[in-house]
């Protein structure tokens, strides 16, 4: 049987709405047998500020616990011009603190995103790695899932059948990815 692994996932789409929001569901449906995914709620977060750090608020707790005990982290973000939104580098910044207790730091990651753009959040993804770089993540790099939401759904709201297969395929990758990095 295969080893059971755990990804966390963090959406930076927060409305009820949100593409990024179905794209996580979509990656639930799909997800690879022994590949455990759970997502966290970043809006649950208070704005950042050193003032709170002394004593960290339960939800900070929460969010810091679920990165240390993952053995994986997918970031699922939005374009926001160009960059990806506030909400999610708010839950970043959280991860990274107090000093010297940075969460982030050794873990495998991937980035991925829908938009309603041509160029299907590059521009998010490629802000977003450089800070998820800084914070010594070990960045899977290839293959690259940009989602523009106009050609990878169908009729009903699903995914293409190209689209889907491309989400397997990105899962797939991770999941060895992962594992290729808790064996080490
Ligand atoms: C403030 C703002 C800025 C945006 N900037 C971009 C952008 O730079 N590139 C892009 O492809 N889409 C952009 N969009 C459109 C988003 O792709 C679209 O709203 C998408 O649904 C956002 O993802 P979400 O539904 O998961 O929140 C922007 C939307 C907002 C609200």
């Amino acid at each position: 049987m295969t080893k059971p692994i755990s990804v966390l996932a963090l959406v930076g789409g927060i409305s009820s709405e949100s593409v990024n929001r179905s794209l996580y569901a979509f990656l639930v449906a799909e997800l690879p047998s022994g590949m455990h995914l759970e997502t966290f709620p970043i809006e649950s977060l208070p704005f950042f500020s050193q003032d709170l750090e002394e004593e960290l608020p339960e939800s900070v707790l929460r969010l810091k616990e679920a990165i240390e005990r993952a053995d994986g982290v997918l970031f699922v973000t939005p374009e926001y011009n160009r960059s990806y939104p506030g909400v999610l580098k708010n839950a970043i910044d959280w991860g990274s603190r107090p000093w010297m207790r940075n969460s982030w730091e050794g873990k495998p990651a991937a980035t991925l995103g829908a938009s309603i753009g041509a160029i299907g959040t590059y521009g998010a993804q490629t802000h977003l790695k450089a800070v998820l770089s800084f914070l010594d993540m070990s960045l899977m790099n290839h293959p690259e899932f940009y989602f523009n939401i106009t050609r990878g759904l169908d009729e009903n709201g699903g995914l293409t059948p190209s689209a889907r297969a491309l989400v397997r395929e990105y899962l797939e990758s991770f999941d060895a990815f992962v594992r290729e990095h808790i064996s080490d």
